[in-house]
């Protein structure tokens, strides 16, 4: 099998794939999008913290100065949202965006929503179990972080049920050459939810709640702190970085585990291996496969010349099991202790929310061991189609209290 991310049958088994990649063609250059592809730990984490990168390039040059056509106009809406957020843009601005929100996702701020997180956790379990099993993804791994993030920004629960599709629908534009069809979707949505958090952020400056939209509220034109659309921007990305991952490492831990059934008795057996495991399950099957950057500068990777202008795809999976660096690295092992996995990123982008997403998974996986005396699985999961944020479909179990 060759690198394709658009045959399922790679989709679901990537691992050997990438194993050859590294080994024999660690910069190969990917034809069908144009892109190099980097498959080596060492590589990537270089290529993370390298400034001569960058997730936009559009703070040092125009599209037309740099080489690229700019996107067709209808798509104007979707990067009005999505340059707005800090994900997408570079010091200076990126410094003074994170700095605004850091503050909410400090470890500290995240411990003290530890209580909260357990208890929706526990009832969410609780439901599960009571009738004796279902889809964990849609009944647990959903509803967990989305009802987290919104409570934190603020969302009123009546308008929770929108957030969830008009992820999926702008993380469909992320995926490889998307299809014209989801390129519209993708923007109908980004303009469905920069309307919806403009009118909530406006309703918040008059009469702010105890939340992050409001205090973003107080700021929007004070000097030159935050404008309405980086507003828009900031709360979209959190609203969607704050589930969308973390959704699937549920499930595609939960499928590892299944998969490896003596590791599972292993975590059921000795509760305090669950840290190392919540690691374990981010490095052996992240849902995040592949973040690109843009070359700014020409560089040199691996011997191989990379000139300015073009993107490079960063094989997070690939560096997650480069044997360089992990001991027996196709292997679950949930005691793994040196574990420098590259899930959440590095460098200035590096996950924001990352205390934030292990107090979560920490706290879902508690919460279904405690309760559930047994938890298999009734039928075989799918992955869906999308290669870049790699998730199941669902993941039907049955239950015993
Ligand atoms: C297990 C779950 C998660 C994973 C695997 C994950 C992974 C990542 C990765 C790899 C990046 C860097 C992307 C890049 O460098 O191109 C990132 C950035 C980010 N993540 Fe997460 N994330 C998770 C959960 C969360 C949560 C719960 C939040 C909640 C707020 C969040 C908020 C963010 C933000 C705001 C950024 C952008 C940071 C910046 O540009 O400075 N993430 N995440």
């Amino acid at each position: 099998m060759k690198f394709d991310p658009w045959n399922p049958e790679f989709v679901a088994h990537p691992y050997g794939v990438y194993a050859d990649l590294r080994e024999n063609n660690p910069v190969s250059f990917f034809e069908p999008t144009g892109q190099w592809l980097i498959a080596r730990h060492a590589d990537v984490n270089a290529l993370l913290r390298d400034r001569r990168l960058g997730r936009s390039y559009l703070h040092v040059a125009s599209h037309e100065a740099f080489g690229r056509e700019p996107e067709p106009e209808f798509q104007d809406p979707f990067w009005r949202v999505v340059r707005a957020g800090m994900l997408d843009v570079e010091p200076p601005v990126h410094t003074r965006l994170r700095r605004l929100v850091s503050k909410a996702f400090t470890p500290r701020m995240v411990e003290a929503l530890r209580p909260r997180v357990r208890k929706i956790a526990r009832e969410l379990v609780d439901g599960l179990v009571e009738r004796g099993g279902g889809d964990l993804l849609a009944e647990v791994a959903e509803p967990l972080p989305v009802t987290v993030i919104a409570e934190m920004l603020g969302v009123p629960e009546a308008d929770r049920h929108l957030l969830r599709p008009w992820s999926a629908d702008i993380c469909g534009m992320y995926e490889l050459n998307p299809s014209l069809e989801a390129q519209h979707t993708a923007v109908r949505a980004a303009k469905e939810f920069a309307d919806y958090l403009r009118e909530l952020a406006t309703a918040r400056k008059e009469r702010p709640g105890d939340d992050l939209i409001s205090a973003l509220a107080q700021v929007v034109d004070d000097g030159d702190r935050l404008t309405e659309d980086e507003l828009i921007g900031t709360c979209v990305l959190l609203l969607n970085a704050g589930h969308e991952a973390t959704v699937n490492v549920t499930g595609n831990g939960w499928w590892s585990l299944f998969r490896n059934p003596g590791e599972l008795e292993r975590l059921r057996n000795d509760r305090s291996l669950m840290p190392t495991a919540i690691e374990e399950l981010l490095r052996w099957d992240t849902p995040l496969q592949m973040f690109e950057r843009w070359v700014l500068e020409d560089i040199e990777i691996g011997g191989v010349t990379i000139p300015r202008g073009v993107e490079v795809g960063l094989l997070f999976g690939s560096a997650n099991r480069d044997p360089e660096v992990f001991a027996d690295p196709d292997r679950l092992d949930i005691g793994r202790v040196d574990n420098p996995h590259i899930s959440f990123g590095a460098g200035i982008h590096f996950c924001l929310g990352a205390p934030l997403a292990r107090v979560e998974l920490v706290e879902s996986f508690s919460a279904l061991l405690d309760t559930a005396k047994t938890i298999e699985l009734v039928e075989e999961p799918v992955w869906k189609p999308g290669y870049i944020i790699r998730g199941l479909e669902s993941l039907k179990v049955s239950v015993t209290g």
